[in-house]
């Protein structure tokens, strides 16, 4: 069933017929069609995720184009881009930043929303970045796109709304992932140091000397890193620490505020 349902989604991303006129089976492909159809299906039987197989994905209401250069967005992340747009009233001048971008979901996925929101989009890879700026065109969006080290290419602009998926995987944890992740997916995406808190430690470190006052601050972590990101952010810089589950009652979601105290790194 799953075989079919993944041909005929094959079939219409080919032929732009919808799904349903595929599963009708009254359509015959060209020869053209056919040759690509079978050139799809023969990835996908390689293993080759289907949303890299299709180069496409939906996310929330946009529509993503993706390589195997970014992570394929996860539902999580769609839940975390969501409880974003319900969190925040983004008033006139702020600026939000979604650091770690990859496809750019979330950045832009926020930016949908409040269009009247400046939104910066930042990942170290250059493909990345190429594919966010692609997504952001194909959504009609106008943001800006950085290729950077975490923070590094912001210059003088302050954050008031940081959003980051970052790489959370522990080292010892990549081989236990499944196969059509840690074959397929960029391991760039994935790794997070020994214990899978490194990015967190490090925007931990530089964030404070880019947010604003009150800056709102929005991550995705892993299943079980709830007690450790609230350790890494526990300065006194730090308020308001929350860490919600996903729908399987994991830790998922981590969120808080900048409070920048007179003096207080
Ligand atoms: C887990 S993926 C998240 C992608 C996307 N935000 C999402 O939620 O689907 C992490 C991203 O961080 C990027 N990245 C890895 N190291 C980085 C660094 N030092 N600075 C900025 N981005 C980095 C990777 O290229 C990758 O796109």
């Amino acid at each position: 069933m799953k075989h079919r349902r993944e041909t005929n989604q094959i079939i219409a991303h080919v032929t732009k017929l919808s799904e349903m006129a595929i599963d009708r089976g009254d359509y015959v492909l060209s020869q053209e069609e056919q040759g690509r159809v079978d050139q799809l299906v023969e990835m996908r039987l390689r293993g080759v995720p289907l949303q890299q197989v299709l180069g496409e994905v939906d996310f929330l209401d946009l529509k993503l184009r993706l390589t195997k250069d970014v992570l394929i967005p996860r539902q999580e992340t769609e839940i975390l881009a969501e409880r974003i747009i319900e969190s925040i009233d983004p008033g006139e001048g702020k600026v939000a930043l979604d650091l770690c971008t990859g496809s750019g979901c979330i950045g832009l996925a926020v930016k949908k929303a409040f269009p009247q929101l400046k939104v910066i989009l930042s990942d170290i890879s250059p493909m990345a970045a190429d594919i966010a700026k692609g997504n952001a065109e194909l959504n009609g969006l106008d943001v800006e796109v950085l290729v950077a080290h975490l923070f590094e290419e912001l210059g003088e602009v302050k954050i008031d709304y940081l959003f980051c998926n970052p790489p959370y995987i522990p080292a010892h944890e990549f081989a236990m992932l499944d196969k059509s992740v840690k074959d397929h997916e960029p391991s760039i995406a994935l790794l997070g140091g020994s214990d899978g808190l490194m990015f967190y430690r490090m925007i931990e470190e530089d964030a404070k000397n880019c947010l604003n006052q009150n800056a709102q601050c929005f991550f995705e972590i892993g299943y079980n890193q709830g007690e450790g990101v609230k350790e890494v952010f526990s300065g006194a810089a730090w308020t308001n620490q929350r860490v919600y589950p996903d729908y399987a009652s994991h830790d998922r979601f981590f969120f808080l505020e900048f409070s920048s105290l007179p003096g207080v790194k």
